[in-house]
């Protein structure tokens, strides 16, 4: 039997992208999930429907976790349907990219309200009622540490994640919950994926030396391994997974 049955995970934005293959991959785990999707229910109904299939728990739940209800919201209905939660995945985010010069500033105010605001939300919720020995597993991205141009509001969103990951982490270690990033290289998803032509795509999946995109199984694994018992002594830990990039 799985460490992880009977474990309750929240992952946001977990209809599509990386988040499902995270959903899928810990629901597989034998942990309950809880599907969080901010727009496209019939996506995240899908997800539930192939867990379910599979023998697996799931709900989806609506909540924009770039607003202050989101969370808590979040929590609740974990809490009502499965009796507690285990494992928080920060995993929606945004990307709009754009020289510094050209942002405006209802862009820079949404990215941090979804990609800051939101992983803020959810680890003070988390501090607060994620049971003992719990996880808690947020997004950073490889950008930070290549500073690419058009990156600045987004990179700076999660350079902010990854500090408040170090710090979270030494305030929550004494009730044996871990606290950790990821931070993917790209990923073919429609986050990396919108806006950008097929050659700007192979010149990106080049620069790796498998020379490829990453796929959303590549993340969760390393999700999976950090959301299990045989990570309990990795704490404050940001992992770059992307093939070598950086
Ligand atoms: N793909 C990459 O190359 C890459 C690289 C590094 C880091 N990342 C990070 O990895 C994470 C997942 O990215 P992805 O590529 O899988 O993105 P994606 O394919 O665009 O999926 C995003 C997910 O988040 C949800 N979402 C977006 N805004 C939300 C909000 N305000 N409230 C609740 N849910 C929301 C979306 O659901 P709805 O459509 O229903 O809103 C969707 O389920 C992000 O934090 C991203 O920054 C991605």
């Amino acid at each position: 039997m799985s460490e992880k049955q009977n474990r309750v995970a929240i992952v946001t934005g977990a209809s599509k992208g990386i988040g499902a293959a995270i959903a899928r991959r810990l629901a597989r785990d034998g942990t309950a999930v809880v599907i969080n999707y901010s727009r496209d229910a019939g996506l995240a109904e899908q997800v539930v429907g192939d867990i379910e299939a599979g023998g697996g728990r799931a709900i989806a739940v609506a909540a924009d976790i770039g607003s202050a209800s989101g969370l808590p919201s979040l929590f609740d209905a974990a809490e009502e349907a499965f009796g507690g939660v285990d494992i928080l995945v920060n995993n929606a985010g945004m990307m709009q990219l754009s020289p510094i010069a050209g942002v405006e500033d209802d862009a820079f105010e949404r990215q941090i309200a979804v990609n800051l605001g939101g992983v803020f939300r959810g680890m003070r919720e988390g501090a607060r009622r994620l049971r003992d020995n719990g996880r808690i597993v947020s997004f950073s991205s490889s950008v930070v540490g290549i500073y690419q141009p058009t990156y600045g509001v987004y990179a700076a969103t999660k350079a902010a994640v990854e500090a408040m990951t170090h710090i979270l982490a030494k305030e929550l270690g004494t009730r044996g919950i871990t606290v950790n990033a990821v931070a993917p290289g790209p990923v073919e998803t429609e986050l990396f994926m919108t806006g950008k032509s097929e050659e700007l795509v192979q010149s990106i999946a080049g620069m790796n030396p498998f020379k490829r995109l990453g796929q959303p199984d590549d993340i969760a694994n390393v999700v999976s391994f950090l959301a299990g018992s045989d990570a309990a002594w990795v704490n404050g830990q940001v992992i770059r997974v992307n093939g070598g990039v950086v």
